[in-house]
């Protein structure tokens, strides 16, 4: 018998990953798009980008998952938002692939996620974060129209952030770590009409709307004050009052709203809607105790809704 012949090193090297952050916002959604501040989480993972091998002339993405290429001239929003993307950092060939650890469009911050992937991709590492955020704020553009960007700058930056549009985001101390419970609705709206429906209503309903978006921006500053003292009392109470807010402007469903009781009934600190509203994904702050997670999490899976639970680290 011969011996069998000695294995040669493998000659394949996996290409680099560029990864990218999800979020959830705890507090401020809307009113951040107003000047107003904004508390937001990142939840990792959010998405993977790497070049293809081998690489093709133009620029492409493959999202393999829903067996697609999106290219600049096939008019989809996610090739048009690939060719900002690729004009502001002035790339013209790249063949890209991406996968999704977060549902599309729940609010989650996936379009976002994906957009400072493809542009640390496109860059070769995350050193430039100017760049990397002006790049994925072009691709945001194409999305949502004219977004606040504290979508794609959590998922660039990650952490616990205060956000106001135009000053950026600065870290918030939380002196625990906190479990939230997120639930997907199944419903699906458009960040962008959602983001217009808050706007007919400033311009027809000024003085009313300016004062929700002026008391839901009080919350946050609340919250801002309670989280670094570990007092998720008062940051879920201010994600109740919140959720009040964003149902006042017609940004809640009866599906988000019943998620939102259910997460409460079964000893939730706080819930609300999380992103744009009239549908996507809804949170819950868990006090600490395992028991309790366990708890809104089965509320929340027997009425149907997909779960996942995020652990927020100091
Ligand atoms: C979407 O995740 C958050 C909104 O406030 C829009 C924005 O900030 O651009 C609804």
């Amino acid at each position: 018998m011969t011996d069998p012949a000695p294995l040669s090193p493998s000659t394949h090297t996996p290409p680099r990953r560029y990864r990218a952050s999800g979020k959830v916002i705890l507090l401020g959604e809307h009113a951040v798009v107003y000047g107003h501040p904004a508390l937001a989480a990142a939840i990792t993972p959010g998405c993977e980008v790497w070049h293809a091998a081998p690489a093709a002339p133009g620029l492409s993405l493959t999202i393999a998952a829903w067996e697609r290429t999106f290219r600049p001239d096939d008019a989809s929003d996610l090739g048009r938002a690939l060719a900002a993307l690729a004009e502001t950092l002035g790339v013209t060939d790249a063949a890209l692939e991406g996968v999704l650890h977060l549902p599309g469009g729940g609010g989650l911050g996936s379009s976002a996620a994906l957009g400072v992937a493809c542009a640390r991709a496109l860059l070769g590492g995350d050193d430039d974060l100017e760049r990397t955020l002006a790049g994925a704020l072009a691709w945001e553009k194409v999305f949502h129209g004219n977004p606040s960007g504290v979508d794609h700058t959590l998922a660039a930056l990650g952490g616990v952030r205060r956000f106001v549009k135009g000053e950026g985001a600065s870290r918030v101390g939380l002196r625990r770590g906190m479990t939230l419970v997120i639930a997907d609705s199944g419903e699906r709206a458009s960040t962008r009409d959602m983001v217009a429906s808050v706007a007919a209503q400033v311009a027809h309903r000024p003085a009313e709307t300016r004062r929700t978006l002026e008391a839901i921006a009080a919350l946050v500053r609340n919250a801002c004050l309670a989280l670094p003292e570990g007092d998720f009392k008062t940051l879920g109470d201010m994600m109740n009052l919140n959720q009040m807010l964003l149902s006042s402007l017609l940004l809640s469903t009866e599906r988000l709203e019943t998620l939102c009781a259910a997460a409460r009934g079964a000893g939730a600190l706080g819930a609300k809607l999380t992103g744009a509203g009239g549908g996507g994904c809804m949170v819950a702050l868990c006090p600490d105790e395992a028991a309790t997670v366990a708890r809104v999490t089965a509320a929340l899976t027997a009425l149907g809704a997909p779960t996942r639970q995020v652990e927020v680290t100091p």
